[in-house]
């Protein structure tokens, strides 16, 4: 019999495997709109799905991509060759997933500070979900650095969302992502953010225990920690790989099968460097991962340009950046790699 448990024990393994990553398509209409503005692609429904299309049909992705998490309207369209977009994934071995929450809003007497909202009728969602082929499920509480905050309201309340969403996700048979992203658009320095990632990690693992969340069926994907974009000294390469992990060590359960990095923001190369670099540092207690938007999909998105003449050249650079990215989950990255680009 399989138990909802071995379900997501094969889910949860199938992300992880080795030399691959997850791809987060799942911008929101209005996040995909800032992406699309800077290669000058109208944000209309047929571009959202043929860009999609592109990036899912980018021959041997399954090689470096485990899985996708895609924004509700994509789960319900459509390839031109008729066959469900979650399909094309599935098919290939990559595994689909969605994007459960439903974005934030301003936290009432914290000025700055946004919680995660989209809990009322989650479980309904998660059976339309699974029914339409989606095995795990990501939510984004997002944690800001400034003056004065965060707040221990702010992070609790944040915390306490991700454990309630994570228990529905089990309780479907659904892989939970635990998104908890500290930003890293301040002027903070990193050490202010390895203190504010490892408080809210703190928080959120706590939490989870309280909501009795299986913490070998989840997968964590947390910000790195890193300079602020806005501080004057920025920290290199080994810093960053040597503080993220420490962070972790100290915060995130070995019963934990593996971490998916975001990409928050910085560079293509940088993320892939860290990652890199972390990896290198092993043996570590998890599978420690990319779960990357923009850092996989800037330059495919740049290169395709709402043009159906690119879509090989976007694909090639989405398969670029996701072979680079395998490598760095394998500890086997190299800078030298990034010249190694070659067309679909
Ligand atoms: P970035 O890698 O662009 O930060 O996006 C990852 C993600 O899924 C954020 O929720």
């Amino acid at each position: 019999m399989t138990t909802i448990f071995t379900e997501m024990e094969q889910t949860a393994r199938a992300m992880l495997a080795r030399g691959k990553g997850i791809l987060a398509a799942d911008e929101s209409t209005g996040t995909i709109e800032k992406r699309f503005k800077g290669a000058g692609i109208p944000n209309t429904e047929e571009n959202r799905r043929d860009y999609r299309e592109m990036l899912f049909t980018t021959p041997s992705m399954a090689n470096y991509t485990s899985g996708v998490i895609l924004y509700e309207e994509t789960l319900f369209q459509k390839a031109r060759n008729g066959t469900p977009l979650a399909e094309v994934l599935s098919r290939q071995g990559v595994v689909p997933g969605i994007k459960v929450d439903k974005g934030t809003i301003s936290q009432p007497f914290c000025p700055g500070e946004v919680i995660t909202v989209g809990l009322d009728g989650l479980d309904e969602r998660l059976a339309k979900y699974k029914a339409a082929g989606a095995r795990f499920a990501k939510w984004r509480a997002v944690i800001t650095i400034g003056n004065g905050i965060p707040t221990h309201a702010n992070i609790a309340a944040n915390a306490q969302a991700l454990a309630r969403y994570a228990a529905l996700c089990q309780a479907a048979g659904i892989v939970p992502i635990v998104e908890p992203e500290v930003l890293m658009d301040a002027d903070n320095t990193i050490d202010t953010c390895f203190a504010v990632t490892e408080n809210t990690l703190r928080c959120v693992f706590a939490e989870l225990a309280t909501h009795r969340v299986s913490l070998e069926h989840m997968v964590l994907k947390p910000n790195m920690v890193v300079s602020g974009k806005k501080c004057a000294v920025q920290a290199g390469i080994d810093e960053v790989a040597t503080k993220t992990l420490l962070c972790l060590k100290r915060t995130v359960p070995s019963a934990v099968p593996g971490i998916a990095f975001l990409s928050g923001g910085q560079s293509d190369e940088d993320a892939t460097a860290h990652l890199g670099a972390m990896n290198a540092k092993g043996p570590l207690p998890w599978v420690l991962t990319f779960s990357y938007g923009r850092a996989l999909q800037a330059p495919a998105i740049k290169a395709w340009a709402g043009k159906e003449a690119n879509w090989k050249l976007g694909q090639s650079h989405y398969l670029h950046r996701a072979k680079l990215n395998g490598a760095a989950q394998t500890g086997t990255y190299s800078s030298a790699m990034e010249k190694q680009f070659a067309t679909v």
